[in-house]
């Protein structure tokens, strides 16, 4: 992100107007790195400044929504003192402190990953009593057995202390297949398909809730939702 004054950083987080921002700056309000700023011209970098009004840290852009496809080999967190993080994906234009993944894929699962500052969205998207779907696509070790679509739909005991709410299988080819599931747990898919007899050899997510994966977006790329794709999403959880 592009350093900007002071003043300006303020009045973009909705704080006020430049100059009722200039007044709490008189006041001593700020606080830029920990250290009480009075100056409005002075350059902030949003994705390494830290700034502070009255003791709440303050960011540029009110809300921010981000698709990813996510590549396989990098793990779901916001930091990770050993693996690259999906974060890392990002520019140093576009990357900010506030910025997480909205659940997780395992590390060697590719796909539909958002990446948002909202945490109100994350927590409905994610809650279990929503039941949002997702989509994937999977590629199996060995055939897919011939009851497993009804055996997906009925809920199965993949060792939890309830069975899987009943996940939609659309079987596309002998080892591929369409799933979509409304829940979240650790491993889902893999224990699933384990489960009914077979092992998950490709996991990509295709879609979350009304967000489909842009196909035209490469994997390793993340491009900004649509202003469509934002009131979708904010909108069916
Ligand atoms: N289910 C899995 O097993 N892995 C994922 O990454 C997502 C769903």
């Amino acid at each position: 992100m592009k350093p900007v004054r002071l003043d300006k950083f303020l009045a973009d987080a909705k704080l006020g107007t430049r100059s009722e921002v200039r007044q709490l700056l008189k006041k001593g309000l700020i606080t830029l790195n920990g250290e009480i700023v009075k100056k409005p011209d002075i350059k902030v970098d949003p994705a390494s400044d830290r700034v502070l009004f009255d003791g709440k840290e303050i960011f540029s852009e009110k809300d921010v929504y981000f698709m990813l496809n996510k590549p396989a080999g990098v793990v779901s967190a916001t930091e990770d003192r050993r693996e690259k993080t999906v974060l890392d994906l990002f520019s140093s234009e576009d990357r900010r402190r506030d910025l997480f993944p909205v659940g997780r894929l395992d590390k060697d699962t590719v796909g539909l990953l958002l990446i948002t500052n909202d945490g109100a969205l994350s927590h409905r998207l994610l809650s279990p009593r929503r039941h949002v779907d997702k989509t994937y696509l999977v590629h199996l070790d060995r055939p897919i057995p011939a009851d497993a679509e009804k055996r997906m739909e009925a809920g199965l005991d993949i060792g939890d202390e309830k069975p899987t709410l009943p996940a939609y299988l659309e079987v596309l080819s002998e080892t591929t297949a369409r799933i979509t599931i409304q829940e979240g747990r650790f491993h889902q898919i893999k224990r699933m398909f384990h489960a009914v007899g077979c092992e998950v050899i490709y996991l990509k997510r295709l879609s979350m809730g009304s967000l489909a994966l842009d196909p035209a977006l490469e994997e390793g790329c993340y491009r900004r939702l649509t202003p469509e794709e934002i009131n979708k999403i904010t909108s069916d959880s």
